[in-house]
């Protein structure tokens, strides 16, 4: 075959590209039957022919590569695969040519999560869990895996001294897992210290890192030395609030093999749609990042500002306790970021009701700008001292800043502030 029909031969041609040729090309060819659409097809089937019975045999022993049931496998969901394995992972596969880099899509960023505990951890074993993280994900520990003789302990992330100390005092854990930036409270977590804390205890433990906040057109965890990436990709990566979903990208085998399990046995596989939805939407990732992340500063330098508020966290800003971290790790500071009014939470709910444009909805990501109450919305499951410990208060305000005009956010939330 020549060389630029051959599906391989693409992928690692678009491994040397940038990062806006890869979200626009990388895993269209891969593992689909030729067709002449410019785009990649939505193959809404969920089944697939066999040529043969012996076909159908040598596909299900692995013996020949094949499509059997979409549960098991989609060639529209496998482009998404094969274009988040060249975003999240090209690098290192470039650095690391005999690693492997597999992604494996999900029905939602909590199917994601849910696997990647259940891949690396299992009954009698122990997980270390950031201690700010989204609700669900909260939830999910302390009230399934509970059930099945997983425990968690908690962990203060943006504190290395208390990382080192857990990791130490729970030398058999097998996995630490946390969100960089942490969900609302927009603190940061430094990867490679804790990949080397990691490594130097108990190099063994999976380090799993939540990158849905920065997506990775900011921060690549895999470059940084962690084993697996999560992502909900119903946020920046979807980016048009269109569609629930999740993705998961390591560079170990066993793990890879422990996702696919789940994934085939629970049943947790994105829709063949969805998985076309959100390859689209990946293709405008780099501009929307680029616009997401302007208009977030532009809005906390206006917030910052204003007398009626008494606290902006926003990694961008100089105040930020630890913007040095950020502009090391992160190639921009996101388009997230909270705020606390000096009215507390009657201002903030104040605000909410009154505020044009910002819609009142959870969520973030969207291509228009969100505006929520974490204490009382995304992380309402979380026990309320635990909320406080991690610096959710009654009047933490979190917004999503969109790709609007700047000058008509920071009108709306001038006039929604008069009213406060
Ligand atoms: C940081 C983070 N991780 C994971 C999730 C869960 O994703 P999903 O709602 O797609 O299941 C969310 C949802 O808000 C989130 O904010």
């Amino acid at each position: 075959m020549e060389d630029s029909k051959n599906p391989d031969f693409i992928e690692q041609f678009f491994l040397n590209c940038g990062f806006a040729t890869r979200a626009l090309h990388a895993g269209e060819h891969v593992g689909q039957p030729h067709t002449p659409a410019h785009n990649t097809p939505i193959y809404q089937s969920s089944t697939f022919i066999f040529q043969n019975a012996d076909h159908g045999a040598a596909i299900f022993k692995g013996e020949v590569p094949g499509y059997v049931y979409t549960r098991m496998g989609n060639p529209t969901v496998m482009a998404l695969e094969g274009k988040i394995n060249a975003l999240e992972g090209g690098q290192w596969k470039l650095d690391h040519p005999n690693d492997l880099i597999a992604t494996l899509a999900f029905s939602s960023g909590m199917a994601a999560i849910s696997a990647a505990l259940m891949a690396c951890a299992k009954a009698g074993d122990t997980i270390l869990m950031g201690d700010v993280v989204y609700g669900a994900t909260e939830h999910l520990c302390s009230h399934v895996l509970c059930n099945y003789g997983v425990s968690t302990v908690e962990v203060h992330m943006s504190d290395l001294e208390a990382v080192e100390a857990a990791i130490k005092a729970n030398p058999k854990a097998k996995l630490i897992f946390f969100e960089m930036p942490m969900n609302p409270t927009l603190e940061l977590v430094d990867i490679p210290a804790v990949v080397k804390l990691v490594r130097a205890t108990n190099p063994e433990m999976r380090v799993i890192v939540d990158n849905t906040f920065a997506t990775p057109y900011l921060q690549r965890p895999l470059e940084m030395g962690a084993d697996l990436v999560v992502h909900s990709t119903t946020k920046y990566i979807g980016g048009h609030g269109a569609v629930v979903g999740g993705l998961a990208t390591t560079r170990h085998e066993s793990v890879k093999n422990e996702l696919y399990k789940v994934i085939k046995d629970i049943g947790s596989n994105p829709s063949p749609f969805d998985s076309w939805l959100v390859n689209m939407g990946l293709k405008t990732l780099p501009i929307r990042m680029d616009k997401h992340c302007s208009n977030a500063m532009a809005v906390a330098r206006f917030l910052e500002k204003h007398p009626k508020v008494e606290t902006v966290y926003y990694p961008g800003l100089e105040s930020h306790p630890q913007h040095a971290l950020a502009k090391k790790q992160m190639a921009d500071f996101g388009g997230m970021l909270s705020f606390e009014l000096t009215g507390g939470f009657g201002a903030g709910k104040k605000l909410m009701d009154t505020i044009e444009i910002f819609t009142l909805a959870v969520s973030l990501g969207c291509v228009d700008s969100l505006i929520q109450h974490p204490a009382s919305m995304t992380h309402a499951s979380v026990p309320k001292e635990k909320k406080l410990k991690g610096g959710i208060t009654d009047g933490l305000v979190r917004v999503s800043v969109g790709i609007e005009d700047p000058e008509d956010l920071i009108n709306a939330l001038d006039n929604a502030l008069k009213k406060v």
